[in-house]
Order: C-alpha cells, then sequence, then structure tokens
C-alpha cells in the first residue's frame, strides 16, 4: 500500500470537508507535519550478520498476545468516509490480529461493535465528560459488551483551533451521529457539532485524580493516552495507568507541541517497567515502527492511515494497511538484524 496514493484516492472519494477534517491539524499545522517528519531524523543502526530467516512481530499489550505492534488508534466518525464505519475498521483490526480503539465518539455504538467483531480485541476511548454519570454510564457499557481496555484522553481541556473545519464548514451530515451518546437521557441527543460537542464533553478542570476515580468505577486496565513528558507519565503511573500513550492527538490540539517520536524516549525513561508505553502520530512506514520500539515504546497505533483505507475499500481497505505496514516492519527487523520486538534496543537508533 502507498499511502500517500491511498490518502489521494481517499480525497477524491470524500467531501472537500470531510477530508479536511481528517487530514488537518490544529492553527498553522507544524506539529500535524513534525510528527512525520521527527521519525526519519532517527538514524537506524543496524546490526548485520544475525540469521534473520525468521522474525517474530508478536508482542502482547497488558497481557494480551498480539500479531505485532500496530494497533488502530481511535479517531471519531468513520461512518463519514464508509457506510460500515467502525464495524468495518474493527472488523479490519481483528483480521489484522490488532488491537482496535473505539472512539467516544463513533458512529456504530459500543454495542454494535461488539456484535459485529465479536473475536475483536477491543479497547474503548473515553473523555471524562464534565457530566460524570455520562462517563460512568459509558464505562460501564463498556465493560458489559466486552472491551478490554480504557483509553482515557488526557490532552483535550478544551478542543484545538483546527481551522481547516472553520474554512470548509465541517459538520456532520444528517444520519450521521455520535451513536454512543444517543440515549442518555430522555429527549436529549447530543449535538453532532465538534466544537459545541468540546463545550459540553470535555472537562478542563480534569486533574490526575480522574485516573484514581475511574479506578474506582472500572475493572478495566486505564490507558492514558496524550501524554509528552516524563514527569506527566510518571504520575499517571503513580495515579494507577496501566499504559501511557505517547500522543499530542494527531497535531490537532496544542499546535507547536514536540513530536511523539521526540518525546517518547523520555516518557519510556520516566515510567521503566512499571506500566507499558504507546506512541501514536505520524507512523507511516515500518521503519517507523522499528524506531518507536527503539525509543522506548512497546506498540504504536496508525490514525488516519488506516481511515484512508476504510475510505477507499472498507474492512479490506483498512486491513491491507495494518498488514501491509506490519509485512514493511518485518522487513525493517530483517535489515537491522532484529528478530523480535524484545530485540529492539536503544542501541537501534542515534
Ligand atoms: C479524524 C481524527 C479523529 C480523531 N478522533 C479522536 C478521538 O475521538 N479520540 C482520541 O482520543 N483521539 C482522536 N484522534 C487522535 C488519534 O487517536 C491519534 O492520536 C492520531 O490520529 C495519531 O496520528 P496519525 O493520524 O498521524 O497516525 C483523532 C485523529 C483524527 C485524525
Amino acid at each position: 500500500v502507498d499511502l500517500a496514493a491511498l490518502e489521494a484516492s481517499a480525497r477524491e472519494r470524500l467531501s472537500e470537508a470531510t477530508y479536511s477534517y481528517i487530514a488537518g491539524g490544529a492553527d498553522d499545522e507544524l506539529t500535524l507535519a513534525d510528527n512525520v517528519a521527527a521519525w526519519s531524523r532517527y538514524r537506524l543502526r543496524p546490526h548485520v550478520l544475525r540469521d534473520v530467516s525468521t522474525v517474530d512481530l508478536t508482542t502482547s499489550l497488558l497481557g494480551t498476545p498480539m500479531s505485532s505492534p500496530i494497533q488502530v488508534a481511535p479517531t471519531a466518525y468513520h461512518r463519514l468516509v464508509h457506510p460500515d464505519g467502525e464495524a468495518a475498521t474493527a472488523k479490519a483490526a481483528a483480521a489484522a490480529g490488532s488491537v482496535f480503539t473505539l472512539s467516544t465518539v463513533s458512529t456504530v455504538s459500543i454495542e454494535d461493535v461488539a456484535k459485529a467483531v465479536p473475536e475483536g480485541r477491543h479497547w474503548f476511548q473515553l473523555y471524562v465528560h464534565s457530566d460524570r454519570d455520562l462517563t460512568i454510564w459509558l464505562v460501564q457499557r463498556a465493560e458489559a459488551a466486552g472491551f478490554s481496555a480504557l483509553v482515557l484522553t488526557v490532552d483535550t481541556p478544551v478542543i484545538g483551533r483546527r481551522r481547516r473545519d472553520g474554512a470548509t464548514g465541517f459538520s456532520l451530515p444528517p444520519g450521521i451521529e455520535p451513536a454512543n451518546l444517543i440515549g442518555f437521557r430522555e429527549g436529549r441527543t447530543e449535538s453532532t457539532n465538534l466544537v459545541d460537542f468540546a463545550a459540553t464533553a470535555f472537562d478542563p478542570s480534569l486533574t490526575v485524580d480522574a485516573i484514581g476515580w475511574l479506578r474506582e468505577h472500572t475493572r478495566l486496565p486505564i490507558v492514558v493516552k496524550g501524554v509528552l513528558r516524563g514527569d506527566d507519565a510518571a504520575a499517571c503511573v503513580a495515579a494507577g495507568a496501566s499504559a501511557v500513550q505517547v500522543s499530542n492527538h494527531g497535531g490537532r490540539q496544542l499546535d507547536g507541541v514536540l513530536a511523539t517520536a521526540d518525546a517518547l524516549a523520555e516518557v519510556a525513561a520516566a515510567v521503566g517497567d512499571r506500566a507499558e508505553v504507546y506512541v501514536d502520530g505520524g507512523i507511516r512506514r515500518g521503519s517507523d515502527v522499528l524506531r518507536a520500539l527503539a525509543l522506548g515504546a512497546r506498540s504504536v497505533f496508525v490514525g488516519r492511515p488506516v481511515l484512508w483505507g476504510l475510505a477507499n475499500n472498507g474492512a479490506d481497505g483498512a486491513r491491507a494497511v495494518l498488514t501491509d505496514l506490519a509485512a514493511e516492519t518485518a522487513r525493517a527487523f530483517q535489515l537491522a538484524g532484529v528478530r523480535s520486538c524484545a530485540e529492539a534496543g536503544s542501541d537501534l537508533v542515534s
């Protein structure tokens, strides 16, 4: 899969507003561009003369075996790009042996994703809404539907300013709704306007205590997503996080923040072996996956490329993105003399 061609082809199929909503970032999109560029600034230091006739990409996340260190990041509103929406993406992830992270603002509900893909390994991305009862309602539904982790997004005290969305007037077309948020209160439907949603859903008063609060309400492990600093990561782990996901929301929140590639090593060092560390943002090549593992991530998560695959060819298109990235990663392992994820150590990058 040529990701640039895949994006171009998705663009042709989508409205300009939808394409720009997905492709875009905040303000001047400095971080958006740097997320991709930063990985390539790390030079690989390959071993030679290792027997790489077989390489093993398998790993485990939160104690569960996975086919590869490549998983699906939460992104909103998949029915914008394909009628099957998140059911198709979840199917693609399951076929690739990857985790599928369902966004709070998915267009297929928690229950319908579980029903459509019972064999999948689903995680639920949670915003701690200002309305804590609504938050608990979502958590309980994810648990009941068999989701196996909560991904608490913490880089959204308010929504970043996405100038492209202002220019195109992006809004959800009729019939495409945040499926999880319907029916909590009789007679009330959550706004489908992104900015209004953020104003009611995001809680700018949130502190690290939210992690302990959430733990009291769930038996699921908590992944804290959106951390860029070692001190914050250590605080999240001390508060009970099982994993930390280095992320800047794909460059969609504070513009000018460091690329996730550049934040990763500090976070990994601060967390040590007390929790797992993941990363997302700008992963486009198998060699990026190798760099991420070498810089201390246990796994990577991919956002936009999966949506481009979904837009082009539904579940098959999204699966091809994941399996091709895994094949590229296997080749990068071989060319770097690395036989397993455990062997992808910090000596491989400089
Ligand atoms: C269209 C779009 C919607 C997103 N929606 C969410 C979301 O609902 N929740 C969340 O935690 N992150 C969301 N993200 C951020 C992604 O989870 C992830 O951090 C980012 O896309 C990774 O970067 P990449 O797209 O370069 O792979 C979204 C990103 C995009 C592009």
